[in-house]
């Protein structure tokens, strides 16, 4: 089953990705994280990109289609694909459909993560993940264990995003409900969207996932 998590910055798409990867053995294909480390590889692509990401806005849909087409080529995974952070754009959701249709697959579900703007501001502030695996902590709700190691991984470096203020944030935020929130009433239409309330705790949400995903 492939399915598409959709939600503003910080509404929790990483961390219930990394769940249903663990937990139903999906491979989770995310933009942000591909483009996160076309930068740190310093590529052309990646300089290109740097600088765009850091001020909050939204790379071009060229760049990022191009990077899921690359990803969904070859076998086709048991469990599916999480989309995180992709579709962002009407544009890039017409192309998924038609890169999925290619390789004979299709989304089975979208998933909107429905928060308030306000908590936005305090959960990816607070925001930290692991150098080695990538789970995500928060200062507050999902603090780094006292004795400095990776739940995951046992990992003792931890990393903050250069995006992850407040100016930027709000930059971000503008970037989703002009460019990405279109995509609610898109697949509303398409007959496949659900939504959860991304304010509840992480457990709770993910409970409400495993449901629609039953
Ligand atoms: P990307 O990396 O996709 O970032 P984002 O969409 O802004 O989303 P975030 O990763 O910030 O948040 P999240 O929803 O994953 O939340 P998380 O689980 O970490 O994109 C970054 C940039 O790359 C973009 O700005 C753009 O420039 C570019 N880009 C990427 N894709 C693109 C595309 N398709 N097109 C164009 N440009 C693209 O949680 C956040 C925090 O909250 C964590 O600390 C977590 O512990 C905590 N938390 C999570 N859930 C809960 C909960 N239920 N209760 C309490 N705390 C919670």
């Amino acid at each position: 089953m492939n399915i598409i998590l959709l939600g503003p910055p910080g509404a929790g798409k990483g961390t219930q990705a990394r769940r249903l990867v663990d937990e139903r053995n999906m491979v989770q294909l995310s933009t942000g994280d591909m483009l996160r480390e076309a930068r740190t590889s310093g590529t052309e692509m990646g300089l290109k990109v740097a600088q765009v990401m850091d001020n909050g806005h939204l790379v071009t849909d060229e760049i990022v289609i191009g990077l899921i087409r690359e990803r969904l080529t070859g076998a086709q995974p048991e469990g599916g694909y999480i989309f995180d952070g992709f579709p962002r754009t009407l544009a890039q959701a017409d192309a998924l459909g038609e890169l999925m249709a290619d390789v004979g697959q299709s989304i089975a579900r979208v998933i909107e993560m429905s928060v308030d703007d306000d908590v936005l501001v305090a959960r990816v502030t607070g925001r930290s993940t692991c150098g080695d695996c990538g789970e995500v902590y928060h200062d507050v709700t999902r603090p780094i264990p006292a004795d400095g190691a990776c739940v995951k991984c046992g990992g003792r470096t931890f990393k903050r995003r250069a995006d992850d203020n407040e100016a930027s944030l709000r930059t971000r935020l503008m970037a989703y409900y002009k460019q990405t929130s279109p995509l609610i009433g898109y697949f509303h239409a398409k007959g496949n969207l659900s939504t959860v309330d991304g304010l509840a705790e992480i457990d709770t949400v993910a409970a409400c996932i495993a449901e629609l995903l039953a």
